[in-house]
């Protein structure tokens, strides 16, 4: 009876270890000054202020079936080449699903400071990095910026400040286009005052909106916004009307699906911006573009944060990470925020889920958000991902198939071990092979 004995507990101990690893999934710490980036259903963090966190590439399912705030499905991917912060991440390549991190290391120590851009490419698919050769200007190294890339492989890195000194800041326009590995300078004819710390958002129509940040120390008026125009090359300033919004830095931006850019957070340069402040709207859609500041509604509302990220996905924003603040400053280690939060852009309320009917015998209807663009690419893209990667449901069926499988095999094995032997016609392996010698 040993056999069946150590049989259970073999089985046992399988399904309890396998239990245990897929049932809670793994909890990040919290972390600011990170970069994010959406590609399919995963969203991707990478680096921090926290140097054990620095190297980090993890990503949350945003799914949005799937997505609530309790219990945000998070998984650990292969870790940046060097150490990352205060830097940016866009997305590119043939098949768009590579990840451009434009970082300002070259080692995985901070004193690895290189006065040139590097960039680091990770593979999405093969989950693989590299550092592409890139020709044309290579860009000085700059941190406190945003890039943003557009739907053909161009990536638009701005302002930002060298480490780390942190005394000269630029106001050039790089662009990277992935597709041909090569820097291309942008305009610089009626180019903003140089800038770091503002967010940085493309409109459908192809010109990215500059909002917000400081210029050498000075805080800068969230109406006055520089545009670029990516289809001439070309810089304008427009000044949007509406509410007056508190100047701020290290704030974030996302574009809805309905044309408007709502912003979140972030800091008057002192301390943090008035409370009442935190959420507020530009609406693209009217000339000129008009600022509203909207209400704190809703349940699983966030804090005050600075250094946190805000991606777009279908109507919602997902908000992560970030610092509170405390103690005079947003660096305290003991404020960093762990926690995710999610922004309904059709009415501007924070909700804890983002499927509206959480119990619905149709969860496949809640795949596609119900956005008034049906035609919206990030939710072609959702779609897309979903289909040709394995859900969470099959993640977790499959090994369960397996098990199943296995033990009723197993099984028929012991009975029909059990039976030939009380027949006397095999013996354990052990001794058939000492038969044999
Ligand atoms: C969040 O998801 C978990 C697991 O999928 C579920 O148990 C929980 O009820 C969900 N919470 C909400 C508010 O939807
Ligand atoms: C970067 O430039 C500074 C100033 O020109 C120089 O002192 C330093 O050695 C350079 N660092 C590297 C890694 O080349
Ligand atoms: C960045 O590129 C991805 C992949 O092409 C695309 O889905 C996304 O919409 C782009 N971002 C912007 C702001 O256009
Ligand atoms: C770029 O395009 C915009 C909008 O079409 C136009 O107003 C502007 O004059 C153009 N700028 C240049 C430098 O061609
Ligand atoms: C620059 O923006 C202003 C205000 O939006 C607009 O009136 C003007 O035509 C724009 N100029 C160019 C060259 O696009
Ligand atoms: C914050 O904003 C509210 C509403 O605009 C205003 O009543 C209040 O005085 C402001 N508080 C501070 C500290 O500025
Ligand atoms: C701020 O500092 C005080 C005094 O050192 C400390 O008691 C308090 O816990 C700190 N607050 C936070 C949120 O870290
Ligand atoms: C963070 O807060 C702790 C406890 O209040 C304090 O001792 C520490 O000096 C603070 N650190 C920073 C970087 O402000
Ligand atoms: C979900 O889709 C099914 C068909 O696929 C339809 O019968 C059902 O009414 C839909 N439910 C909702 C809530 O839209």
């Amino acid at each position: 009876m040993n056999f069946l004995k150590n049989y259970i507990f073999l089985w046992l101990t399988i399904i309890l270890v396998w239990t245990a690893a897929s049932a809670e999934g793994f909890t990040p710490p919290g972390r600011f000054r990170q970069s994010s980036v959406l590609v399919g259903n995963r969203l991707y963090f990478f680096g921090s202020q926290n140097t054990a966190e620095q190297q980090n590439n993890i990503y949350l399912d945003v799914t949005l079936s799937m997505l609530n705030t309790t219990n945000p499905s998070w998984s650990m991917s292969i870790s940046i080449p060097a150490v990352f912060q205060l830097a940016s991440a866009c997305v590119g390549g043939h098949n768009k699903n590579t990840i451009y991190l434009l970082d300002h290391f070259n080692t995985n120590t901070n004193n690895g400071d290189s006065n040139n851009t590097v960039v680091y490419a990770f593979d999405t698919l093969a989950a693989t990095w590299s550092t592409p050769i890139i020709s044309g200007p290579i860009p000085p190294s700059r941190q406190q910026f945003q890039a943003v890339n557009d739907t053909n492989g161009k990536i638009y890195m701005f302002g930002g400040v060298k480490y780390p000194n942190l005394v000269n800041e630029f106001n050039d326009i790089y662009i990277l286009d992935t597709l041909i590995l090569a820097w291309i300078q942008g305009s610089n004819v009626n180019a903003p005052t140089p800038r770091i710390d503002f967010t940085a958002t493309l409109l459908n129509n192809g010109l990215i909106l500059y909002i917000g940040g400081s210029t050498n120390g000075s805080p800068i008026y969230m109406s006055e916004i520089p545009t670029y125009n990516t289809n001439n090359n070309s810089w304008n300033t427009t000044i949007a009307t509406g509410d007056t919004v508190n100047s701020r830095i290290c704030h974030t931006a996302v574009l809805s699906p309905d044309g408007h850019i709502v912003i979140y957070g972030g800091s008057n340069l002192l301390g943090p911006i008035n409370q009442s402040q935190n959420l507020a709207v530009l609406d693209t859609t009217v000339n000129p573009y008009q600022w509203s500041i909207k209400p704190i509604t809703g349940s699983n509302v966030p804090p005050s944060l600075a250094y946190h990220s805000s991606d777009i996905v279908g109507n919602f924003m997902i908000l992560a990470f970030g610092v509170k603040y405390a103690n005079n400053s947003f660096n305290n280690l003991s404020n960093v925020n762990s926690n995710i939060y999610l922004l309904d852009t059709r009415s501007y309320t924070w909700v804890t889920s983002t499927s509206t009917l959480p119990n619905s015998p149709h969860p496949q209807n809640q795949t596609v958000p119900n956005s008034p663009h049906p035609q919206n690419p990030t939710v072609t893209q959702i779609q897309t991902v979903v289909s040709d990667s394995l859900s969470t449901g099959v993640i977790v069926a499959i090994p369960l198939v397996l098990i199943a499988v296995l033990a009723i095999a197993g099984f028929a094995g012991y009975w029909y071990y059990k039976i030939k032997k009380q027949n006397n016609i095999i013996r354990v392996a052990g001794s058939k092979f000492d038969e044999s010698m």
